[in-house]
């Protein structure tokens, strides 16, 4: 199960950082970002992700409903879904596509450390 948690970990920190790498290609208006690879590539890393998630949640019969940090990832899961296809897909306008580079950092940050501290608060407990 260690290794599952490993890929997981893994996952997260590429899925990042192809978050932050994709979204400058968007703003610099790259022809990279059209590239097959740069299109599957983050597909897989996102279904290893979610895969090696599942797979933690029902070998340690964990439940999103006792588990409030483990609720709100999945919750944040799709906020982060939503900013991505704002910056990539739905972005008609610089302005939205910044919208959607900032607040899926931030979103992805919250992820990050919810998992970290086992906290729904994440970083917010700093505050
Ligand atoms: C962008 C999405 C995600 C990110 C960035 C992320 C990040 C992380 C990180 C960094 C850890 C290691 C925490 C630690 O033990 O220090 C972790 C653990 C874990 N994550 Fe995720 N995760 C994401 C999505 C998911 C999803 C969708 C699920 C469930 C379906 C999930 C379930 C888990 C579980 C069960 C653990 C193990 C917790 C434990 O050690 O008890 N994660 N995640």
């Amino acid at each position: 199960m260690l290794t599952v948690k490993a890929i997981h970990v893994f996952c997260a920190y590429t899925t990042g950082l192809g978050f932050l790498l994709r979204g400058a290609l968007v703003l610099l208006k790259s022809p990279i970002v059209q590239h097959r690879l740069t299109k599957t590539l983050p597909h897989i890393i996102d279904s290893g992700l979610l895969v090696s998630g599942l797979v933690m949640v029902i070998s340690w019969s964990l439940s999103p409903l006792s588990q409030h940090w483990l609720l709100a990832k999945i919750l944040a899961l799709f906020l982060y879904i939503g900013f991505g296809l704002l910056m990539l897909r739905w972005g008609d306008t610089e302005r939205n596509r910044w919208v959607g580079l900032i607040g899926g950092l931030l979103v992805y940050l919250y992820i990050v450390a919810a998992a970290h501290s086992k906290s729904a608060m994440s970083f917010l407990q700093f505050f």
